[in-house]
């Protein structure tokens, strides 16, 4: 984990969707941990998935606020890091090999207006720190929001 400054002036940022794909994509290279990123945005009574870095695609690329880790971090309004998937009743499995998994709120004026959501290899792989990171991240992303789709 670095400094958010120092992870920031190496992202893309010519519009508001080429930063959050290369964000996907820089999150992924700067931490062995960071094994799946992907930013889901709500829409509606769903979290609808937007940019994505990892080496395969989700079948969950809709899933209703209601389910999954994803879902209770938008109910819940905060951070969840779930340290073993597999004890986790609310986990929706997306790859074989994920073992635990961080999901942070994107705030925009206010409201949640989507999530980053990282899977890990390791049980475990989630610490105070990135929750730190990326909460700053997260609020970073939301205040360069255009205020529209
Ligand atoms: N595991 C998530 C679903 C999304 S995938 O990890 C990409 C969940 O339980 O909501």
């Amino acid at each position: 984990v670095t400094n958010l400054q120092e992870f920031l002036s190496g992202v893309e940022d010519e519009d508001f969707r080429e930063l959050c794909l290369s964000i996907c994509g820089g999150l992924r290279e700067l931490d062995r941990h960071y094994d799946w990123v992907g930013i889901y945005w709500v829409k509606g009574e769903n979290l609808v998935l937007g940019p994505w870095s990892g080496p395969e695609e989700t079948e969950h690329k809709k899933i209703p606020i209601s389910e999954g880790v994803c879902g209770a971090a938008v109910r819940e309004k905060q951070t969840i890091i779930v340290d073993d998937v597999q004890s986790d009743p609310r986990y929706l499995a997306c790859f074989a090999d994920t073992r635990s998994e961080i999901v942070v709120p994107i705030r925009a004026k206010g409201k949640i207006i989507g999530e980053i959501d990282i899977d890990g290899k390791e049980k475990a792989a989630f610490t105070a720190e990135d929750k730190q990171f990326l909460e700053a991240l997260a609020e970073y992303i939301g205040n360069q929001w255009p205020g529209k789709w």
